[in-house]
């Protein structure tokens, strides 16, 4: 059970202080938004390169951006760990998957809620991780998705004995974690839920072990 939490709730003017306020973490996800693939914008390829300056942390980058494919490989050149796309956005999502490979990050392919998984099971050798948002990109604060729960158990049974990782985002928190580890998720972006917490790495802590009493698997 992994837990990356999104800093998009925490505070940009000290994201340096923010990133070390969660040591216990399994990562920090870095929401990327180009307002255009997703109504918000937040912060690019400059501030993830800063970030990676002043963190060992596993750097988890969720481009919610038009056109990946052009984007994407530098923020693995940049030295993050794990970049993911939207398959909504990428042209030619094979592709782009070997080249963020190819520059040393694991390759995540994100879904939008209404997106379905079958489609893209093929490609399942080519992805690290597949990343399932449980709310409509663009914002954190929103309320978790149940119709998404279906989708995220079908993915497990479709994923099989691979080493992927199940990532959900949107809506995390000590309400809902259960519901999707349950259904097989194994790693977990919760944003406001850690940021507004009063201890974030407690809550960090908390999460994981409801995480691991609903585990599925
Ligand atoms: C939404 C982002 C999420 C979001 C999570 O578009 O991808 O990472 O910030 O925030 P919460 O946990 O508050 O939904
Ligand atoms: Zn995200």
């Amino acid at each position: 059970m992994r837990i990356t939490p999104s800093i998009l709730n925490a505070d940009f003017a000290n994201l340096r202080h923010e990133i070390g306020r969660i040591p216990g973490a399994d990562g920090v996800h870095v929401d990327v938004m180009d307002n255009h693939f997703v109504p918000n914008l937040t912060i690019g390829l400059p501030v993830v390169e800063c970030l990676r300056k002043v963190t060992d942390q596993l750097l988890d980058i969720h481009l919610m951006i038009e056109d990946p494919d052009r984007w994407a490989p530098a923020y693995a050149e940049a030295g993050a760990e794990s970049v993911t796309f939207h398959v909504e956005a990428a042209h030619a999502p094979i592709r782009l998957a070997r080249e963020l490979r190819a520059r040393g990050a694991r390759a995540s392919m994100a879904l939008k809620p209404a997106t379905p998984i079958e489609p893209y099971a093929e490609m399942f050798d080519e992805l690290d991780m597949v990343l399932l948002m449980t709310v409509e990109p663009g914002f954190g604060g929103q309320k978790f998705l149940d119709l998404v729960l279906p989708k995220i158990r079908r993915t497990r049974e479709l994923i099989g004995d691979r080493p992927i990782w199940l990532q959900v985002d949107g809506g995390v928190s000590v309400e809902t974690i259960g519901r999707c580890a349950e259904a097989g998720a194994d790693t977990f972006v919760a944003g406001s839920a850690v940021y507004n917490a009063p201890d974030p790495d407690a809550m960090v802590r908390e999460l994981r072990e409801l995480a691991d009493s609903a585990w599925c698997c």
